[in-house]
């Protein structure tokens, strides 16, 4: 079996897989979000005591399985530097520990595998990545080769969740807590106007966005229940819009049999909805990871540590180190 190990932000997570059938034989993860909620993001020196006190209770869980752990799969890039250090250290200890290889994980390739957990992967396929640290429209060809075709010029589609959350002093993470709240209204009451609508460039911007809610929420002063659903009903259907509105230029442009929709943020039930019309529109299948392993997981990297193991891809332990930001190549 293959140990996964995910620490890239604020969730510490293990995981264990087998490599013939990929079945996952441990999973756990221990989330901080409620520590950081009342700060209404990650706190990066909080993130990284956090982690090195769950990281060890989950590891004491699967002593029994240490004898047959094959090798150590870790997310090493990209994420908060502070968090990465702290799986990262724990690889590197048990590699020594036990006397097996390291394998380093990309965690955006590891979303990516969140579609794949139980099964072989499937190319070509185009990519939406949405999570707290990205956004992103990829294409891979049948070689593994990645092309970026769009990514943000600002915040990111989650983080400006959590953001318009923040701002009306809701808790982190906002995705879910927008969701939820939107579920209460159903008038667009505030038009927030799409950002880049109509302009050729395929490329997101939600700090404009961002911005109206700022305003709309100053203007109205103090705000009742109704109008934060009424807020987060008109946010949410603005920033699924541009999601969709640059989609739909490169689904005019590029045929793809498989569409593939990964990320903390693919969670989203009305972004999800907006992607199965588009798809079925163009006779696309539209491929989702089960909603447990959208958000930050140990599962998904121990499954791309099977298929790097299967390759021999080892990293030796000096040359394994943290990249808090790195570059989409190869899947
Ligand atoms: O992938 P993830 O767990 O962490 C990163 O790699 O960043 O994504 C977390 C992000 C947060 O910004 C969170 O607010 C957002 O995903 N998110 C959502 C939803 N659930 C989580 N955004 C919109 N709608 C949701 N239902
Ligand atoms: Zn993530």
């Amino acid at each position: 079996m293959i140990l996964g190990i995910e620490s890239s932000c604020d969730d510490s997570s293990l995981a264990l897989m087998e490599k013939d059938n990929f079945k996952l034989l441990f999973y756990e993860k221990i989330s901080q979000e409620l520590e950081h909620s009342k700060y209404g993001g990650v706190v990066p020196e909080l993130a990284a005591r956090l982690h090195t006190a769950a990281l060890p209770n989950i590891l004491e869980k699967i002593k029994p399985y240490f004898k047959e752990i094959l090798a150590i799969a870790v997310t090493n890039e990209p994420g908060l530097s502070v968090s990465l250090i702290s799986g990262v250290s724990m690889a590197k200890s048990l590699s020594v520990a036990l006397n097996i290889p390291l394998i380093s994980v990309n965690h955006l390739i590891g979303h990516i595998y969140s579609l794949f957990l139980d099964r072989e992967i499937e190319l070509p396929l185009g990519v939406l990545l949405v999570s707290g640290g990205h956004t992103m429209i990829l294409e891979i060809d049948e070689d593994k080769n990645i092309e970026i075709l769009a990514i943000t010029s600002d915040d990111s589609f989650g983080e400006s969740f959590d953001k318009v959350a923040k701002m009306m002093g809701e808790g982190y993470p906002g995705g879910l807590v927008i969701e939820n709240l939107a579920k209460n209204s159903n008038e667009d009451r505030f038009k927030f106007t799409i950002p880049l609508k109509g302009d050729k460039r395929v490329e997101y911007s939600f700090s404009g966005l961002k911005n109206q809610v700022r305003v709309a929420i100053e203007k109205l002063g103090n705000l009742s229940l109704q109008d934060k659903s009424d807020i987060a009903y008109s946010f949410q259907k603005a920033a699924c819009l541009h999601i969709m509105d640059k989609l739909k230029i490169v689904f005019k442009n590029k045929k793809f049999s498989k569409f593939g929709v990964v990320g903390g943020a693919s969670a989203n039930l009305y972004l999800r909805q907006n992607l199965q019309n588009l798809c079925d529109e163009y006779g696309c299948e539209l491929m989702l990871a089960p909603l447990k392993f959208c958000s930050d997981n140990a599962a998904m990297i121990a499954r791309v540590g099977v298929d790097k193991y299967k390759k021999s891809e080892f990293i030796d332990y000096q040359n394994l180190a943290i990249r808090p930001r790195s570059n989409l190549e190869k899947l």
